[in-house]
């Protein structure tokens, strides 16, 4: 038993780039308009899948042409899609403006406000078959919450990136073995802000509500992270940045692949920073998650 699982959101993204972002009432020029298949947990399926593991997936797309371009991009990537159903409303919608290499997000959910913990359930069959298994905050978060719970008591790994950030029950934290998060998701988990100064405190404090492995990711100023009781520190590494889009994404599948695959959380960290790198330096989200190969040149190279 080897392998991947991610419970989470398929969304098609519809990017712009702009110079500036306009103001309510305003139009403004923009460019690099790209309809590409996206969502944080088809990213994630994707970038794992990319750097070596089994990956399945379980998650609804609507029967449009959007969730064809999704599911068929998922297969493509060989990802198992024997969990990914399809349903009578729209396939998830990110419209995503891109401004000077960063991004507004705006969401409609669609077919992945349909998830159901016995939707899940039924999918016991490849749930038993992995060993980790990824969430997000994409799909409806009681069913997040329940399905830890459940997924925890057959005894598999739980790797949560909880984005977009809600309140998380405290009960939750307890049942997390993997908790990878950007600064703002920090802050609002510790009720304080959260920044480059102060992020080893806040990696204590949340490794401290009973997480084994917590990860905070700090845009361009890299990662901050536990390796067992000891908190490190990991810059970014320097590059051009085009679209920050799927780059916390490309890191936690990196991340969880590497360690899958027997590396120590260092090694991972090293990896997934790298990944992450070559995504910024692209536009797009699933598209622009490198291959293994690609990864591991620019590690010999940079
Ligand atoms: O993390 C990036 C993703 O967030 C995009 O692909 C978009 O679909 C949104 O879900």
């Amino acid at each position: 038993m080897s392998g991947i699982l991610v419970i989470g959101s398929i969304n098609t993204d519809i990017s712009i780039s702009v110079d500036k972002a306009p103001k309510i009432g305003e139009t403004v020029r923009g460019k690099n308009y790209l309809v590409s298949p996206g969502g944080k947990g088809a990213n994630q399926a994707i970038a794992a899948a990319h750097f070596g593991k089994d990956v399945s997936m379980i998650a609804l797309a609507g029967n449009d042409s959007h969730g064809d371009l999704c599911v068929n991009n998922l297969k493509a990537n060989g990802i198992n899609t024997d969990g990914v159903g399809r349903c009578d409303t729209n396939t998830g919608v990110a419209v995503i403006t891109v401004v000077g290499g960063d991004n507004f997000i705006i969401l409609d959910e669609g077919a992945n406000k349909l998830v159901t913990v016995d939707y899940i359930k039924s999918k016991k069959d490849i749930i038993e078959k992995c060993d980790y298994v990824v969430f997000q905050f994409e799909i409806p978060l009681p069913v997040v919450f329940e399905t830890i719970k459940y997924v925890k008591s057959l005894g598999k790994k739980v790797v949560l990136n909880p984005a977009p950030i809600y309140d998380i029950p405290e009960e939750i934290y307890k049942l997390i073995d993997i908790f990878i998060l950007n600064e703002h998701e920090a802050g609002q988990v510790l009720g304080c802000d959260v920044d480059v100064n102060n992020a080893e405190a806040a990696v204590s404090q949340i490794v401290k509500k009973g997480i084994d492995k917590v990860v905070i990711t700090l845009g361009g100023e890299g990662s901050v992270y536990n390796d067992g009781d000891i908190i490190k520190k990991k810059p970014a590494r320097k590059v051009k940045v085009v679209d920050t889009t799927a780059a916390g994404d490309t890191f936690i599948g990196a991340f969880c692949t590497s360690l899958c695959n027997g590396k120590d959380v260092n090694e991972a960290v090293e990896f997934a920073t790298c990944a992450s790198a070559i995504t910024v330096s692209r536009m797009g989200a699933a598209d622009s998650i490198p291959t293994y190969k690609e990864v591991t040149e620019y590690m010999q190279n940079n």
